[in-house]
């Protein structure tokens, strides 16, 4: 690819990806990088910019991340970020303070003022509050470096050197609850870099749909495609880059939401590509008959789904290439930094075990999970395929407490469906990050007309959250939540009560099961 790239070089920060984002934000292309890649590396990757980021560490420490000091000599701009400027400063032969022993640790929102003749504050507002999260601060310069920006505490807030283009910042402007942040990266990224700005999605989708046909050529490529955002998304790129030299395999569980699986077929069998619906409905609910326990139902859905998978893949023999839908998060948390990450959730464990192909291909592989959805947009995926919320690969299946029978499928389909029509009529469905239904094993008495019902309670779940593994309950207003208990006890079959769940995770989880 013949973007301009800037580089995030990870110091284990917690903000990394973050980092990432904002720069992608600003339509540049960057690619984190642990602090051990050789100088010679990143030298050859012609970066137009690095950053580094922040770090649990203390500089001083002698297991602290550190990098050649070469990476100063590359004439390329740099900004360091909290421990990232640190090791700035430490590197270039400035020195670094230990907070506790004259107390200019700083955690939370502080008030900065900043000198905006420096390029990288140019534009902004004289004071505003920054994001600040450090033990150890920046206790003299390196020669050439001036401070651009303090605080009460610390005099040294931000920092550069306008000569060799360095710059520093004791607090983290990736972060939201830093005023200017945003500007500030752009500042970095356009007035020090250079930068133009040429990442967009229209780009990347021609970029990737040449690469992939120069790779494949006239070769066979198979993709399991389950409807969710990221294999939707890689289907459609890969329909318009080699159409029937792809067949897609869409395993239909029987637990889908309503319609769900008649709208991805909708959304894919003309699209030019071998598009296999298995109807597999009836053989998973036979497998699951019994069967209480979560994590035995998680199992079973897991192994049928491969057989299955393995059966449909066999008819079509021998292909070249499996494609997977993996995004960049995961290509990060699996190994730019110095903490191993272990993925709780999987679909389709150990599908390439299963397949006789020769390679592999990832589309989305660099990609962020909004610039996936932004790539869906711009090849024209159906919306609603576009905006899915996170669905569990086992589906309804979890959904459902205790025993899954057909008829209990039915039902919580249909509730979930007025639940989801009903947040769409509010407004609401951008705003809430995932919401669904929930089958509750428990029933009770309940009276109707004159009559004594004894049914089910349906639970409502509705979070916000950014990153799924904390979430807040989201304020549903009352007046929604009545609209869809009332049409729910009227309109579908065994529910005689509606409760909605007013946890946040932790302590729950947003699943029940
Ligand atoms: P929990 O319930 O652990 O869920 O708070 C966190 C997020 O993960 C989703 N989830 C899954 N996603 N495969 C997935 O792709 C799965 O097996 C799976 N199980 C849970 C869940 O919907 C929530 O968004």
């Amino acid at each position: 690819m013949n973007h301009e790239l800037v580089l995030v070089i990870d110091f284990g920060g917690q903000y990394n990806q973050l980092i990432a984002r904002r720069v992608r934000e600003h339509k540049i292309y960057c690619e984190v990088k642990s602090y051990k890649t050789p100088i010679e590396e990143i030298r050859e990757m012609n970066p137009k910019g690095i950053i580094f980021t922040g770090g649990p560490n203390s500089v001083y420490l002698d297991d602290s991340p550190r990098m050649s000091k070469e990476i100063f000599e590359l004439g390329v701009p740099i900004l360091g970020i909290c421990y990232g400027a640190q090791f700035l400063v430490y590197g270039l032969g400035g020195t670094i303070g230990k907070a506790n022993e004259n107390s200019a640790a700083e955690f939370g929102r502080t008030e900065c003022e900043f000198d905006t003749n420096s390029p990288l504050l140019k534009g902004l507002k004289e004071k505003s509050v920054v994001w600040m999260s450090h033990n150890d601060y920046i206790e003299t310069l390196p020669k050439g470096f001036k401070a651009i920006g303090h605080s009460d505490k610390c005099p040294y807030g931000a920092i550069e050197n306008v000569e060799k283009k360095f710059y520093g910042t004791q607090f983290h402007p990736e972060v939201n609850h830093t005023e200017q942040g945003f500007e500030m990266l752009g500042n970095f990224l356009y007035n020090v870099c250079g930068c133009r700005g040429d990442w967009t999605m229209e780009e990347y989708a021609q970029t990737a749909i040449n690469d992939i046909r120069a790779k494949v050529g006239d070769g066979k490529a198979l993709l399991a495609l389950s409807g969710g955002v990221d294999s939707s998304v890689a289907c459609k790129l890969l329909a318009k880059a080699i159409g029937n030299q792809l067949t897609c395999i869409f395993v239909d569980h029987g637990l889908m939401r309503k319609n769900e699986g008649d709208e991805v077929e909708a959304a894919f069998a003309d699209s030019g590509v071998n598009f296999v619906r298995v109807n597999a409905g009836e053989r998973f609910l036979g497998k699951l008959k019994g069967v209480t326990e979560p994590e035995r139902k998680r199992k079973i859905i897991g192994e049928e789904f491969i057989r299955v998978f393995e059966e449909e893949a066999k008819k079509i023999g021998k292909v070249d290439y499996l494609v997977q839908g993996t995004i960049y998060p995961d290509v990060i948390e699996s190994g730019t930094g110095d903490a191993a990450v272990i993925k709780s959730h999987h679909n389709v464990g150990g599908l390439p075990d299963y397949v006789d192909f020769k390679e592999i291909i990832e589309p989305l592989r660099l990609l962020f999970k909004d610039e996936v959805r932004a790539l869906g947009t711009t090849l024209g995926l159906d919306e609603k395929l576009v905006w899915r919320q996170p669905f569990p690969g086992p589906g309804l299946a979890i959904r459902i407490i205790g025993e899954v029978t057909p008829e209990k499928v039915a039902t919580l389909q249909d509730a979930d469906a007025i639940f989801r029509e009903e947040i769409a009529n509010a407004g609401l469905d951008r705003s809430i990050n995932q919401y669904f239904a929930v089958l509750t094993n428990m029933r009770s008495v309940g009276v109707m007309g004159d009559g004594r019902t004894y049914d089910y309670t349906l639970a409502l779940r509705g979070v916000s959250t950014s990153d799924f593994m904390t979430a807040d309950f989201s304020r549903i207003p009352y007046d929604v939540l009545e609209k869809v208990s009332v049409r729910i006890v009227n309109e579908v079959k065994n529910i005689n009560r509606v409760v909605y769940d007013i946890t946040s995770k932790p302590p729950a989880t947003i699943e029940w099961e």
